[in-house]
C-alpha cells in the first residue's frame, strides 16, 4: 500500500550504513568537472541501492518518490506516471531516477541553486539538512506525508509536506521552517518547493498580461539558463507575470497528448518561478523552484515560530496540456475555489451600464430588466458610498462604507426589497483593502495606511487610492467588520464583489517593528487570509467574487475563499477567446466570470453581434454588463433566450471536462472549445470565426472528450435571429466520427459562432 513508510522506514533506516557510503561518494565526487568513467560508476552504485529508502507518494495516475534515509540528505528521484511499490526498484534501474537534492538549502553545496537560505542567529550562513524521520498518514481525500529533516549542527527544524490526493491527480507540497536558536534567523530565500524535470525538448507554458490583456499565453523551448517568472505587485498577483506554469515534456505543447506537469503557487502575494537549467552531475536536468518572493522579504523568524510557505500545487498528465487543466478544474472544484458545490447564478452587473453614477431608479430598472430576461442577481457595482466625501469620482470615499443617501435614499433596504420583488437576489461591491486621502476613514485613522515613514503619500488610482496596512491586526478588524456589518444588517445580500484596484505602493508598516519592516509583501497576506477566514467561519454560504482592476485576483492564493473571479475588465469578445483561452490552463469554468456587454465595445470600440457576445460569455459563468434599457427589443428577446439555453447546458458548462480544440493563439481564423459531461452522455461544443477572408481554409475540427462508441444527436443552440440552424443539426454521429474525422464548418462571416449541444441517445 502507499501507506507503506512509516513502518518500513525503520527498516530502510537500519540499511542506512551501507547506503551512507555510497551517497557519501556520490556528494564528494559527483561535482563538476568529473570524468565521464565516475559519472557512469556512480551512476550504477546508486542504482543498485538508491530505491531501498524510498517514500512513495502517488495519486490515482501519478507519483513522486523520495529517497529518504535517516541521517541523510532528502532526495528528489522522480515525479511522472503512477508507481507501484514493487516497481519503485525499476526506476533506478532504468536510471530514470534523479537522485538529486529534493530541496536545496544554500550554504554547503554553495553552488548549488538553493530552495532555503537562513542566517542563523550567529551569522552563520548555512544549513545542512538531514532526514530525521518520515511519516505517512490518511487525511481528508488525500495521504499526506511529512518529512521532518534537521541541521546536523543548529537546532534547525524543516517540515516537507506532500498531500497526494486520492481521487485526483494533485499533489501539494509545502514546507515549515521553525527553530530553537538562542535569537532570531534571518530567511533569505524560502521556496514552497522544488523539482526536476530530465533535460529534453522540454516546453514551458505561461500566462503574463496586464490590466485588460491579462493571461496572455506563452509557450517557449526551456534552454541553458535560467527563466524567472516573477510577480512584483505586491496585492494583486493576476496580473504580470501568474504563477502557474505548463511543462511540456515532449516537445511543442499539445493539446490532448504528450507528458505534461502542472505548477501552481497558491499565494496572493509576489510570486517567483525559477527554473534552471543544470548539468552539474553530468546529467542535465531542468530545476524547477516557486515561493513567495524573496526580494526585500527577508523574514525574521522568531524561536519556536513556524513559517508556513504557500502551498505549491504539482500535477501530471499523459494527456497533454488539456489533461493538465482539468487535473486543475476538479481539484479546484474540490475545495480549492470556494463553494464549487452550488451551480453559479446569472448575473447583471451595473458597471459598464453606469459606471459610478448609481441612482435608486436606475438600479430598480435594472433589476427588473434583467429579471424579465431570466437573470438570477443584481450586483450594484462601485458608485453607492460616502457621505462626507461622496463617491462621485473614483477618487474618494472608499473606506466609508456607507451609504450614499443622495444616491439611494431607501438604502441599501430598498435594494435587496426591490430585488425581492422582482425575484432575483442582490449583490454590492466593495474594496475594503483600500482608502482614498479623501475619506472618513483616512481622517480618523491616518495610521492604518501603508506609508514609508513621514514621506509622502505615492498614490494610486484617482491619485488618492492608498492600500491600508493589512499586516495590522485592527485593520484586519475592520475589514473583517466592512464585511461584518452588510451582511448583518443586510442578510438578504447574497453577493459580494470584493474589489482591488492598486498596488502595494508606500512600502511601510507603523504597525510592524522596526527591525521587521521587510515581512510586509508576507504579513499584508496573511492578514488577507486572516480576515477571509473569519468571514467564510461567519458567512459560508455567501457568494464572493475575486476582483482586482479586472483580472488581479485570478490566483489560486484567494481562490478557497472565493467563489469565482472577474477575468478581465476587458469585455470585448473577440479579446476574451484569448484571456478565457489563457486562464482555462489552470482555472475552472465555474469560477470565470464571463459578462455579455455593449457593442460598441466600451475598451476596444469593436462592433460584435449579441449573439457571438453570449456564445462567448456562456463558457464561464455568464453574466451581463450593460445597460438594458439601451438594447432593443429584438436583443432583449435574444438575450432572454440565451440565457435560458445558459441554464439548460449549464451543468455541463460549470461541471464538464473541458477540451480545448482549436487555439485563437494558432490564427486559424476560427478558435474551439468544448466541455463534456464526465460520463460522456452530453457535451457542448463552441467554435467562433475570428476573421474572414475570402477563400479561407479552415480547419476541420476534431472532437474530444467523447465516447467513440456512443451516438449523439446534435442540436445547435443560441440560432442567431432569422437564420437557420447549421447543416449539423438534428442529425447523429458517432463519438468516433465526431473525434477521427471531425466535422466541417460553414461559418463565412467574422463574429460568426456555433454552439452545438450533444446528447447520447
Ligand atoms: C475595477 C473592476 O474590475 C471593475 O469591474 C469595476 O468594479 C471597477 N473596478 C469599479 O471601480
Amino acid at each position: 500500500s502507499t501507506l507503506m513508510r512509516s513502518s518500513a522506514a525503520s527498516d530502510v533506516y537500519k540499511r542506512q550504513e551501507e547506503n551512507q557510503f555510497i551517497q557519501n561518494m556520490n556528494d564528494i565526487i559527483m561535482r563538476k568537472f568529473i570524468c565521464l568513467f565516475m559519472v557512469c560508476f556512480l551512476s550504477i552504485a546508486t542504482t543498485l541501492r538508491a530505491w531501498e529508502g524510498n517514500v512513495l507518494i502517488s495519486t490515482p495516475n501519478t507519483s513522486i518518490i523520495l529517497s529518504a534515509t535517516e541521517g541523510q540528505q532528502l532526495r528528489f528521484s522522480y515525479f511522472g506516471e503512477r508507481i507501484e511499490e514493487n516497481q519503485i526498484h525499476q526506476v533506478f534501474d532504468s536510471w530514470a531516477g534523479f537522485h538529486r537534492p529534493a530541496y536545496p538549502v544554500f550554504g554547503t553545496s554553495t553552488y548549488e541553486i538553493s530552495a532555503l537560505h537562513a542566517v542563523h542567529a550567529d551569522g552563520n550562513q548555512t544549513l545542512d539538512l538531514v532526514v530525521d524521520k518520515v511519516e505517512q498518514n490518511p487525511v481528508k481525500d488525500a495521504i499526506l506525508t511529512v518529512i521532518t529533516m534537521k541541521d546536523r549542527v543548529y537546532p534547525f527544524t524543516v517540515k516537507m509536506y506532500y498531500k497526494a490526493y486520492q481521487q485526483i491527480d494533485m499533489i501539494e507540497t509545502w514546507v515549515e521552517v521553525s527553530h530553537n536558536e538562542k535569537k532570531a534567523v534571518v530567511l533569505k530565500r524560502f521556496d514552497s518547493g522544488h523539482f526536476l524535470i530530465r533535460r529534453a525538448d522540454v516546453w514551458i507554458s505561461s500566462l503574463h498580461g496586464h490590466w485588460g490583456a491579462e493571461t496572455q499565453l506563452e509557450s517557449e523551448p526551456l534552454v541553458s539558463g535560467m527563466k524567472v517568472i516573477k510577480n512584483m505587485d505586491g496585492i494583486r498577483n493576476g496580473l504580470g507575470d501568474h504563477s502557474e506554469v505548463m511543462f511540456s515534456l515532449d516537445g511543442k505543447p499539445q493539446e490532448n497528448s504528450g507528458r505534461v506537469i502542472g505548477a501552481a503557487l497558491c499565494w496572493s502575494g509576489r510570486t517567483k518561478i525559477r527554473v534552471d537549467m543544470d548539468d552539474t552531475f553530468g546529467r542535465s536536468v531542468h530545476s524547477i523552484f516557486a515561493g513567495m518572493n524573496e526580494e526585500a522579504s527577508e523574514y525574521k523568524l522568531e524561536p519556536e515560530e513556524v513559517f508556513t510557505t504557500p502551498v505549491l500545487a504539482l500535477t501530471y498528465s499523459q494527456e497533454g496540456i488539456g489533461g493538465a487543466s482539468r487535473n486543475f478544474h476538479r481539484w479546484a472544484r474540490a475545495g480549492m475555489v470556494h463553494g464549487c458545490d452550488k451551480p453559479r447564478d446569472i448575473l447583471l452587473n451595473s458597471w459598464e451600464g453606469v459606471y459610478l453614477n448609481i441612482k435608486e431608479p436606475e438600479m430598480d430598472q435594472m433589476m427588473n430588466d434583467i429579471a424579465s430576461m431570466g437573470g438570477e442577481l443584481f450586483v450594484m457595482d462601485d458608485g453607492w458610498f460616502g457621505r462626507k466625501y461622496r463617491r462621485i469620482n473614483d477618487n474618494s470615499s472608499l473606506g466609508d462604507w456607507v451609504v450614499d443617501t443622495e444616491k439611494l435614499p431607501n438604502g441599501i433596504q430598498g435594494l435587496t426589497d426591490t430585488a425581492k420583488k422582482y425575484g432575483i437576489k442582490f449583490g454590492i461591491w466593495i474594496e475594503p483593502e483600500f482608502t482614498n486621502t479623501k475619506s472618513e476613514l483616512i481622517d480618523n485613522h491616518p495610521d492604518w495606511v501603508l506609508r514609508a515613514g513621514s514621506r509622502e503619500l505615492s498614490c494610486g488610482r484617482g491619485g488618492t487610492q492608498v492600500a491600508l496596512d493589512l499586516c495590522n491586526p485592527k485593520v484586519q478588524d475592520f475589514v473583517f467588520h466592512v464585511v461584518d456589518t452588510l451582511l448583518a444588517n443586510y442578510p438578504d445580500i447574497a453577493y459580494i464583489k470584493w474589489d482591488a484596484n492598486g498596488e502595494l505602493l508606500n512600502y511601510g508598516s507603523s504597525y510592524l517593528p522596526k527591525d521587521k519592516q521587510s515581512h510586509i509583501y508576507i504579513d499584508y497576506h496573511r492578514g488577507l487570509v486572516r480576515v477571509m477566514e473569519r468571514i467564510r467561519a461567519k458567512y459560508p454560504d455567501v457568494v464572493i467574487q475575486a476582483c482586482g482592476s479586472g483580472g488581479g485576483r485570478v490566483s489560486y492564493g484567494v481562490m478557497p475563499y472565493f467563489d469565482e473571479f472577474w477575468v478581465s475588465d476587458n469585455t470585448d469578445a473577440l479579446q476574451r477567446l484569448f484571456i478565457q483561452w489563457g486562464t482555462s490552463y489552470f482555472y475552472p469554468s465555474i469560477a470565470m466570470a464571463q459578462h455579455v456587454s455593449a457593442s460598441p465595445n466600451h475598451q476596444t470600440g469593436r462592433v460584435v453581434p449579441l449573439k457571438f457576445r453570449f456564445d462567448v460569455a456562456i463558457t464561464g459563468r455568464l453574466g451581463m454588463e450593460i445597460q438594458p434599457k439601451n438594447m432593443t427589443d429584438e436583443e432583449k428577446d435574444f438575450s432572454k433566450k440565451a440565457i435560458a439555453t445558459y441554464k439548460s447546458i449549464r451543468p455541463v458548462i460549470q461541471y464538464g471536462d473541458l477540451y480545448r480544440l482549436i487555439s485563437p493563439y494558432d490564427r486559424k481564423g476560427v478558435t474551439s472549445m468544448m466541455y463534456a459531461t464526465e460520463d460522456k452522455s452530453r457535451a457542448v461544443f463552441f467554435v467562433y470565426k475570428m476573421e474572414q477572408f475570402v477563400n479561407q481554409l479552415l480547419p476541420r475540427i476534431r472532437m474530444a472528450g467523447l465516447d467513440p462508441k456512443k451516438n449523439y444527436k446534435i442540436r445547435e443552440l443560441n440560432v442567431a435571429p432569422g437564420a437557420n440552424p447549421c447543416f449539423l443539426n438534428d442529425r447523429v454521429f458517432s463519438g468516433a466520427l465526431l473525434m477521427n474525422t471531425g466535422i466541417e464548418l460553414q461559418l463565412e462571416r467574422e463574429y460568426a459562432s456555433w454552439v452545438l449541444e450533444l446528447t447520447e441517445i
